[in-house]
């Protein structure tokens, strides 16, 4: 597959960025005539942001799946879609090409349809990284019913409020999943998740643990049944078929719950089209794809990256898409350079989390691993510091491969800002330039825009987006009100990223990290509220504030302050509870690294807990506190210090 739309020189680079902010719609016609469409649009983009309204390729109608698998059939049968990398270095390796996967994804969009899922439905998806996974997703897309994958790693709570929130139907799972030296009990999570629901009619599970489940007559079916019994139905005489439903451009593709500022997870809405286009031109780009190259996303399809980088960019794109059930660091620190040797991997796409944890381990996990194979290297997820950027560029890359440091988000649907490899200037720890289509604009407090300068001729600001790209979100599922007041509201007439961000003379952008109360822990984003709702749950809790610490290996790390009841006979013990309850009620993600017993909070007059000061506490940066004379109680603070773990 050639890709016209590839950029391949610097002043290609300046020349298309001009011409998608003179001419969006043209410019985005002009990749759009390299996709498959069952007819085309009427109007190619019709926007405002104070509803907010985003509509891309308005009246054209598609499916993504024919543009991921059907166009690929004539010419890459045969190459291989989905590397499969189990968790188990012993265990054989799956190839999936793209006529197995065509047939595949038939077969699961029947075993939908034979269950009765309709466009539109909500399908909620919990599975670990197994390539039915990827067939569940496309399955969806292909009957026109929206996925909403779940990672592995929240509880049975989170995926209860997320059912709730969509109003899901239909769940796809496995009996369990492997993740290193562990099992974890998928079906057992959803059968907790489902007590009390009454949406859900019916649960297909998958074996691969082989862990003891119950299922539950009339709701639980086994896929492996359901998908022999679509076998016959989708292939007659060797010819696989299954007619993908017609989708409207801006029919919604997969609803993804993200952690924002309040308390509850939002479901970010991506739109067909639009995302489609998004995921697989920025994919192609940023990473220089070329054709037979081998790419490996190293993130989990529970989140973002793994859903454009992983299935839709890569499969739209007609590459070949490493898919890894395991972790980096089990059986050992090695595992990802040998899974390089292994499958002759050209792009590595990674988090700086997986770096700065892998760099640990020093040298040994390397010896005698070629790497040879890899021409790029990427990062994502949150801010790389230069160590971390120059160790995976010396001792992963040796000096060879451009490193890729792309900031995005759940609600971006691809890459905003990033270096494109080889081809526009990499700078350590600078995620660089804007991708064409992509107007940042750096604001202050007050909305206005940033023009004071440095002495280095840096600015600082809050990051904006000024006008909409093809992959923003379009609503978030159920309230569209609080999509606008989230991403719309804070700066009127901008998409908001929650970002801080610098802009140096040369136009290059550096994310410094979240502005609001949210975390960015290993990747994952973690909302503070959220957290403290989790440990105010817990009995003895009376009060709790969480902020965020820099933590080597993760980034951030998880700081709770807590004002606790009972007496307790061992803070130990009591810590070990508080984890626990949090472990219940959000997942062993969102675990406190650190839990401090206080007395009391710093509070203002009106009540409001003061972060700033906790925040400055947690980092241990005592001279910063700032003002701390209009507290309601001064004195709590030198208690906090005093008692700082
Ligand atoms: C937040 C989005 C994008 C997929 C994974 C995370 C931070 C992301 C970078 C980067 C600095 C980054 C931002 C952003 N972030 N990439 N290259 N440099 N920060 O998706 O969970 O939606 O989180 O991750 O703070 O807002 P997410």
């Amino acid at each position: 597959m050639a890709y016209p739309f590839q950029i391949t020189s610097l002043e290609q680079y300046h020349r298309d960025y001009k011409r998608s902010a003179e001419d969006p719609e043209g410019f985005w016609a002009e990749v759009a005539e390299n996709f498959l469409w069952r007819k085309k649009w009427d109007r190619v983009l019709n926007w405002n942001f104070t509803e907010p309204k985003v509509e891309w390729f308005g009246g054209a109608k598609l499916n993504i799946t024919e543009n991921a698998i059907d166009r690929h059939l004539a010419t890459m049968r045969d190459k291989p879609a989905i590397i499969w990398e189990p968790n188990n270095p012993e265990e054989r390796t799956r190839v999936v090409t793209y006529e197995r996967l065509h047939k595949r994804v038939c077969q699961f969009a029947q075993v939908l349809k034979n269950n009765g899922v309709k466009k539109g439905d909500r399908v909620c998806i919990y599975m670990g990284m197994v390539p039915e996974l990827a067939y569940a997703v496309l399955g969806c897309a292909r009957i026109g019913a929206i996925h909403s994958v779940i990672f592995g790693g929240f509880s049975a709570r989170s995926i209860a409020d997320r059912l709730d929130d969509a109003q899901a139907e239909y769940i796809v799972t496995c009996d369990g999943a492997y993740r290193g030296a562990k099992d974890i009990p998928l079906k057992s999570l959803i059968d907790d998740a489902l007590i009390g629901n009454k949406t859900v009619k019916r649960v297909i599970v998958y074996t691969r643990t082989r862990t003891p489940v119950s299922m539950i007559k009339g709701r639980d079916v086994w896929w492996e049944d359901e998908m022999e019994h679509a076998e016959s139905q989708v292939e007659k005489n060797g010819v696989v078929s299954f007619p993908a439903e017609e989708m409207d451009a801006e029919d919604p593709l997969f609803i993804l719950y993200t952690s924002g500022s309040t308390g509850k997870p939002k479901g970010v809405v991506h739109s067909t089209a639009g995302y489609m286009l998004w995921t697989t031109y920025t994919f192609v780009n940023v990473f220089q794809y070329k054709p037979g190259d081998i790419h490996f996303c190293t993130a989990d399809i529970g989140w973002i990256t793994g859903h454009s980088y992983i299935v839709y960019g890569p499969l739209c794109a007609g590459a070949t898409s490493v898919m890894f059930e395991g972790i980096p660091t089990w059986p050992d620190a090695g595992r990802f350079w040998d899974i390089i040797d292994k499958h002759q991997v050209n792009i590595l796409y990674t988090a700086p989390t997986a770096i700065r944890s892998l760099m640990g381990f020093g040298h040994e996990p390397l010896e005698g691993k070629h790497l040879a194979s890899l021409k790029v290297l990427g990062t994502v997820g949150e801010p790389i510091n230069e160590e971390a950027w120059h160790w995976y560029d010396e001792n992963i890359g040796k000096k060879q491969c451009p490193v890729v440091d792309t900031w995005w988000q759940t609600e971006t649907g691809g890459t905003l800002i990033s270096n494109l490899a080889g081809v526009t200037p990499e700078k350590p720890s600078w995620a660089s330039l804007p991708m064409p289509g992509i107007i940042p604009l750096l604001v202050n407090e007050d909305g206005s825009e940033v023009t004071e300068k440095d002495e280095d001729g840096v600015m600082k600001g809050n990051l904006c987006i000024a006008a909409p790209w093809p992959g923003i979100l379009r609503t978030t599922y159920g309230d569209h009100e609080r999509c606008r007041t989230n991403y719309f509201a804070t700066y009127p007439g901008m998409y908001f990223t929650g970002d801080g961000a610098l802009k140096d003379d040369q136009g290059n952008y550096r994310i410094t990290g979240r502005v609001d109360d949210v975390l960015n822990v290993s990747g994952h984003r973690i909302g503070t509220a959220e957290v403290e709702n989790a440990i105010n749950m817990h009995s003895g809790v009376v009060e709790s504030a969480v902020v965020g610490y820099p933590h080597d290996i993760k980034g951030q790390g998880i700081y709770a302050f807590v004002i606790y009841n009972h007496a307790h006979i061992n803070d130990e013990l009591t810590r070990q509870d508080i984890q626990q309850t949090v472990t219940r009620i959000i997942g062993p993600i969102a675990k406190p690294d650190k839990i401090q017993f206080v007395h009391g909070l710093p509070k203002t007059r009106s009540g409001k807990i003061m972060r700033r000061i906790l925040r400055k506490i947690a980092e241990a940066d005592f001279d910063h506190l700032g003002d701390i004379s209009t507290l309601l109680d001064p004195g709590v603070v030198e208690e906090i210090k005093n008692g700082r773990i």
